[in-house]
């Protein structure tokens, strides 16, 4: 029962830590004969990989993924696919700290009591250096489903949210905030910036849609495309809340204002809203699947908080080192990556139970 391992049929598993030599995902139940080499899963890693902007935290890390196995002339074989990412930028002194008392809100204590003793280097395998492995693997999901296309964007920073008539999708890769909105990235510039320099943090939400999705993948009771997608995003580093759809504000909606009214199109048919973010009964209604991811703020802050020490003493605690002043801004592409994830399993589970 060790659980690092996400899927059905299309299953992932992921391993490492943060200052280990290395860490790395195995996809297992890929279909065969995806092409498949390094340069398509390395433009997923590169959005994620830190050190680009002063928004971000400063470990330097190239993240280059080798594949080890599962791929024989440029194409997936159908057998488990070893993914490698190295660490090379590694600063373990950094966390002399962290070794002697608790960080409020990271997992430190809980991982004490739990196994008895830690890997405090970086947080180990707590750490969110993790998730460069599930973008890894994210980049194989989206092969399995060309259908699909998925992105992500920061929809609100410390509470200040974009304006959606600003939106424009070709921004989103023009800033170091995946931000869609011009106006809002200047805004966030001073925001993250000051709680950098104030010795602070800031949580933020990311909204995720995935276009071109049949209607048909998901199941109607214990396997609802709902739950995977919430269970799927809820496994990320610092996520405090899922949507789907409206998520919390249908429940302010009256019926007939939820309705995802319907009509005859040419096509199939027509959906005049979708408020279900593209679900319906568990299942996808072929509308884009929409869903909203709270981040919490970095709980490594140089801004002292009392806690206690391994021993039980009472302390306080300031984090050194170089910590992201707002995780939800590298979350982006680890958001994308399990819609991916997800998306890729609930397909070959359609396959496999309805041709
Ligand atoms: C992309 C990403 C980067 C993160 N970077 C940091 C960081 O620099 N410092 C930190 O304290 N937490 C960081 N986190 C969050 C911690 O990994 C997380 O809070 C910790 O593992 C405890 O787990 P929990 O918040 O899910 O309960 C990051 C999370 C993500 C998704």
């Amino acid at each position: 029962m060790s659980f690092n391992t996400f899927g059905r049929t299309f299953r992932f598993s992921t391993w490492g830590e943060s200052h280990g030599p290395a860490l790395g995902a195995v996809v297992d139940g890929c279909p065969p004969g995806l092409e498949l080499n390094e340069a398509v899963i390395q433009p997923f890693l590169d959005a994620r990989k830190p050190g680009q902007s002063k928004y971000t935290t400063q470990r330097k890390e190239p993240d280059q993924v080798k594949i080890l196995s599962g791929v024989f002339e440029g194409k997936t074989t159908g057998t488990p696919i070893s993914l490698m990412i190295e660490n090379v930028d590694q600063r373990s002194k950094d966390y002399s700290e962290v070794a002697k008392a608790y960080r409020p809100g990271h997992a430190d204590y809980a991982y004490d009591q739990k196994y008895g003793f830690r890997d405090y280097r970086g947080g180990g395998r707590s750490s969110a250096r993790e998730t460069a492995a599930r973008v890894a693997a994210g980049g194989v999901a989206r092969l399995a489903i060309p259908e699909v296309a998925i992105r992500a964007w920061v929809a609100e920073i410390g509470g200040d949210a974009i304006d959606m008539a600003n939106f424009d999708a070709d921004e989103i890769g023009n800033n170091p905030f995946f931000c869609p909105d011009v106006q809002a990235v200047k805004r966030w510039e001073a925001l993250v910036d000051g709680a950098r320099k104030d010795g602070s943090s800031l949580g933020a939400i990311i909204a995720c849609e995935a276009t071109g999705v049949p209607a048909g993948w998901g199941a109607p009771v214990y396997a609802k495309l709902d739950s995977e997608l919430a269970a799927a995003m809820m496994t990320i580093n610092a996520t405090k809340g899922v949507e789907i759809g409206d998520g919390f504000a249908a429940a302010r909606l009256r019926g007939e204002e939820n309705a995802d009214a319907m009509r005859p199109g040419q096509d199939g048919p027509e959906f005049l809203a979708n408020h279900s973010g593209g679900t319906a009964g568990g299942i996808s209604t072929g509308q884009p699947i929409f869903c909203r991811v709270a981040f919490k703020p970095t709980s490594s802050i140089l801004t002292p908080v009392e806690t206690i020490s391994s021993d039980g003493q009472a302390t306080e605690i300031s984090t050194k080192g170089r910590h992201d002043p707002c995780v939800g801004i590298r979350g982006v592409p680890v958001v994308e990556a399990m819609m991916a994830l997800v998306l890729a399993d609930q397909k070959l589970l359609h396959r496999a139970q309805c041709g």
